[in-house]
């Protein structure tokens, strides 16, 4: 009797609690065959896991490209035309806007080949084909290694892998861990970096709503670009040069007029960048409780600097946009994340998990000390983590002109190595690193920000993890004096305040440059304080977490061997994932339910006249009033804009293209919602959505509202439900 009591309630319990929910996982395309195609048809898919994923012929992998190392995005026609977001394209949209032809504003349509615009540094990488190489990987390692001996023995087998691979002189190869180390898989890629801009909505439709409405349900924005690969002329990848010639692709996504409805297959399939989903409690708290909370403190306050002067001034707004949303975006994260992960009680659960986890340990399993010897870990390591997010989010993240002086330094120690020509090899980069930085930078909004999180770094440390030189005292201030004077000090005296005196320092001969370089007060500073944290932060922080990283590494296998109903997947490491799941609304508190597609009528609805997040174009006015749709509506006769779905994705996802049970594009991945930020961390599959853009919208504005008719004419657009008469699938609401 105990034991079929015991029997049920563990069924119970882990059916329940444990087992996957349908939405969650991001798989490895090569092995979709093996773990989830038969899920996949059983919720509606009609293509097979060999259209998704060969070698041998095009697949629809073929057609998904990394953008940029950061988003993802996709072929949508045989001309290499691009599809990705227009946050993921903002930078280089903004490179091309001034005051008097503001792309950001306005919009950009290229006519012709000829109009597209080229952008310096952006790359398209494709996947052309992935290797489980586990076992030359991992050949040798034993359980007893050290992290050390574990990682110089992976290390040395690695590059025995890398030398009997033959790759094209085109290709590269990259070798990722999964499953916290346990799982290595090759991946050889092509490059191209010859990727031309060639539409963008204006930002008040790309960007509607902007930071208000980001991670936000509903959603009303049309967040999309479009971009072209050029090749040689043997099609294969080269710089840019005005005589290559549209990519063609092994395959390209063709676009569905029919969309979705709730119930209806997702999928979705792309760069997902960073999962942490086999944690234990002790590193959830350490997030929940002191890190969100102070990175969260610190971009608040850099934000509040910044947006000041952004109100103030339209030119200093165009060269704050892109670093501006990109510090707001993480920042509203973090709050979302925190908030789901406390009203979840994540860390409850996990204890929870780890008791279980625990109770079905044998006897003698070498496993039964690993929680509590993290949990030791994360005890330690927890001040140094703090430490190393401030000095991180300070002096690399929110300030700027400390984040171009730890690159000066890299040239100086260049210089230090190798002498002349190691500073020599460095020096071009350096160079045109300058050029970009000055073009977005103000003097006074970055002096004001170094001034406001010098005194919370101050105040928020434990003293020893503080130079000296930031204390007031050293500058034999009071405690309540402020260090205004001194930073300003540093900033008026600085050489490295304007483009003009920063490159005439580098075209200097290398020892004068250098000179100069160590002379700057400011350089002095930055230095010092890198070289304080590299040794009283860092270091500590680094010996713990190598330690950390090798027990994760068995708490994760142990998971695996001890949770035998859960199916794992690996933690996302920006490598290619397909995700699926259903077009679902979600209800995130008491009697509210979220329907999952949003219409125009509602981005009407939000408008508001001279706002800088909710304005509208009249032309935007004038097509709703005449409510000129042409074929781009759904049944009811409305123009869809957003819809939500299942599919469990994260950054690295924006650009994603939704795909349709026919292997038909259907929107475009670009954020998730506010209650389920946190899944990154505990999925929970009531709540975690993905927002996509409707691809009818993304025609709809292109056709109808920028009239780029060409474009929609190189693309492929198909009716998959008039001619397979498909039927959606069930929703559990
Ligand atoms: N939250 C989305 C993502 O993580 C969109 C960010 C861009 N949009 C914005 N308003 N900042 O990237
Ligand atoms: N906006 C995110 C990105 O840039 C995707 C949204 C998410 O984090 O899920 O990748």
């Amino acid at each position: 009797m105990r034991r079929i009591i015991q029997f049920l309630f563990i069924t119970i319990f882990t059916f329940n609690t444990y087992a996957l929910r349908a939405g969650e996982g991001m798989w490895l395309p090569q092995l979709l065959k093996l773990l989830n195609e038969s899920e996949m048809k059983s919720m509606g898919m009609k293509i097979s896991a060999e259209d998704i994923y060969s070698v041998n012929k095009g697949s629809l992998k073929d057609a998904i490209v990394h953008f940029g190392g950061g988003c993802t995005s996709e072929v949508i026609s045989g001309n290499g035309l691009l599809l990705t977001n227009h946050h993921c394209g903002y930078g280089q949209i903004q490179a091309h806007s001034t005051v008097e032809n503001n792309l950001l504003k306005d919009g950009f349509w290229a006519t012709s080949y000829k109009d597209e615009l080229p952008n310096p540094g952006l790359t398209a990488t494709f996947i052309d084909y992935i290797d489980d190489v586990t076992a030359d990987a991992l050949q040798g390692v034993t359980e007893n290694m050290s992290a050390t001996e574990r990682q110089s023995r992976i290390d040395k087998n690695l590059a025995m892998v890398r030398s009997k691979y033959k790759i094209e002189s085109y290709q590269n190869l990259m070798i990722r861990p999964f499953f916290d180390g346990n799982q290595y898989f090759a991946f050889v890629t092509t490059t191209f970096t010859d990727v031309r801009l060639v539409g963008t909505p204006p930002e008040s439709i790309g960007k509607y709503g902007s930071d208000t409405d980001n991670w936000v349900w509903p959603r009303h924005t049309g967040d999309f670009s479009l971009f072209r690969i050029y090749a040689d002329k043997n099609n294969k990848p080269a710089d840019y040069n005005p005589n290559n010639v549209p990519y063609t692709p092994k395959h390209f996504l063709p676009i569905s007029l029919d969309g979705v409805e709730e119930g209806d297959f997702t999928m979705v399939f792309g760069f997902p960048g960073r999962t942490n989903q086999y944690l234990p409690a002790a590193a959830i708290s350490q997030i929940t409780d002191v890190l969100n909370p102070a990175k969260i403190a610190i971009r608040e306050t850099a934000l509040n600097i910044t947006d000041k002067y952004m109100r103030k001034d339209e030119a200093t707004k165009i060269k704050y946009a892109s670093k501006y949303a990109s510090i707001a975006n993480y920042w509203k994260k973090w709050v979302g994340e925190s908030l789901g992960l406390k009203k979840s009680n994540a860390v409850q659960k996990k204890l929870d998990y780890e008791k279980e986890f625990q109770h079905r340990l044998p006897i003698n399993s070498p496993y039964k000390t690993l929680l509590n010897d993290m949990g030791q870990l994360y005890a330690q390591i927890t001040p140094l983590a703090l430490a190393n997010d401030y000095y991180s989010e300070v002096v690399l993240r929110n300030v700027d002109l400390t984040n171009y002086m730890a690159s000066l330094k890299r040239l100086v120690a260049a210089y230090k190595n190798n002498g002349v020509s190691g500073y020599n090899d460095l020096l071009p980069r350096i160079k045109s690193m300058t050029l970009n930085f000055f073009k977005n930078y103000d003097h006074n909004i970055d002096e004001e920000k170094l001034e406001a999180l010098i005194e919370m770094y101050v105040s928020n440390l434990d003293t020893k993890f503080v130079p000296p030189f930031l204390q007031k005292e050293h500058f034999g201030l009071q405690t309540h004096e402020s260090m205004s004077y001194v930073v300003k000090n540093w900033y008026s005296k600085t050489q490295f305040n304007n483009v003009a005196s920063a490159m005439t320092i580098l075209e200097k001969d290398p020892d004068s440059a250098v000179a100069s370089i160590q002379n700057d007060d400011l350089f002095k500073v930055i230095a010092d304080w890198s070289d304080f944290n590299a040794s009283n932060v860092s270091a500590h922080y680094n010996a713990i977490q190598k330690d950390i990283d090798l027990l994760q590494a068995k708490y994760t296998k142990a998971q695996m061997e001890v949770f035998k109903e859960k199916r794992f997947y690996p933690d996302a490491n920006s490598t290619m994932r397909v995700t699926y799941g259903q077009v679902k609304g979600y209800i995130p508190r008491d009697a509210v339910y979220y329907e999952p597609v949003t219409y125009l009528d509602g981005v009407i609805e939000k408008y508001v006249p001279g706002d800088y997040e909710f304005d509208l174009s009249p032309r935007m006015l004038e097509l709703y009033k005449a409510k000129d749709y042409g074929q781009y509506t759904d049944k009811t006769g409305k123009l869809p804009v957003c819809f939500l779905g299942s599919n469990h994705t994260t950054g690295g996802n924006s650009g994603s293209p939704a795909i349709d049970a026919h292997g038909n594009l259907i929107g475009l991945n670009f954020d998730r919602v506010w209650e389920g930020t946190m899944s990154d961390i505990n999925y929970d599959a009531d709540i975690c959505r993905n927002i996509m853009v409707d691809a009818r919208f993304i025609l709809w504005t292109i056709d109808k509202y920028a009239q780029a008719g060409h474009l929609i004419k190189e693309m492929k657009l198909v009716h998959p439900k008039k001619r397979f008469k498909d039927t959606p699938g069930k929703v559990k609401k």
